[in-house]
């Protein structure tokens, strides 16, 4: 039999949540609020789900991204995609984007004032899709979240409260791709331990 549960709250809120989606993807791709779109190809809005229980910010788009419009696609994104994969995570799952959604000239970290011209697209994504888990990937989105100068090397794998959502600081992939090693301690091993603690926490919070 099939039942159909009435939440009008809940509907109401998906139209809404629609149209204000729809508006942010469209100021993202015009947007002009600070130097780097003067360089860009396309604008790295973010990809996944509305409704996403976890996701993923990282630094900025590549020159893949830049060309494609989408985040963690160069080899960067493929092995995230990996790790993901490897921690029974599917990629489809998950909302994947950036701090800021341009690319910054060869790859160079974002200066805080392209940050902070970027930080209400990325603050509207969250309130839109209201995750579960947030993992910062690297240095500049531990700090955008934490406003902490602590060495990813010693806060990542920690699981902080960000308003409420639970947060947790991983390598950047692009860091493991210049450090391969697999030993114990490695930052790869490291991550390793990481996403499993991300997928273990998904799993409790999704059967509370
Ligand atoms: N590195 C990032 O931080 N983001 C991307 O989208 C690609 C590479
Ligand atoms: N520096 C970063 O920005 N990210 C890492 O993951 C490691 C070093």
């Amino acid at each position: 039999m099939n039942r159909i549960i009435y939440n009008p709250e809940q509907d109401e809120m998906a139209e809404e949540k629609k149209k204000c989606w729809e508006t942010i993807q469209d100021q993202v791709k015009k947007c002009i609020l600070c130097p780097l779109h003067k360089e860009r190809n396309c604008t790295v809005f973010g990809e996944g789900p509305r409704n996403a229980d976890l996701m993923f910010v990282g630094e900025g788009p590549g020159a893949d991204e830049d060309r494609e419009g989408i985040p963690f696609i160069g080899r960067a994104g493929q092995l995230l995609t990996k790790i993901m994969e490897a921690a029974d995570i599917s990629r489809d799952q998950v909302f994947i984007t950036n701090v800021v959604k341009c690319r910054p000239p060869n790859n160079r970290v974002p200066m805080i004032e392209e940050m902070m011209a970027c930080s209400s697209y990325l603050e509207a994504q969250i309130a839109i899709i209201n995750p579960r888990i947030i993992v910062c990937l690297g240095s500049t989105p531990t700090k955008w979240f934490l406003k902490s100068t602590e060495g990813i090397s010693k806060i990542r794998g920690k699981w902080f409260s960000w308003r409420g959502i639970d947060l947790m600081p991983m390598f950047h992939p692009s860091y493991l791709l210049r450090n391969q090693s697999r030993k114990p301690g490695s930052p790869k091993d490291l991550t390793w331990q990481d996403i499993k603690e991300v997928k273990d926490r998904l799993e409790q919070r999704a059967s509370v």
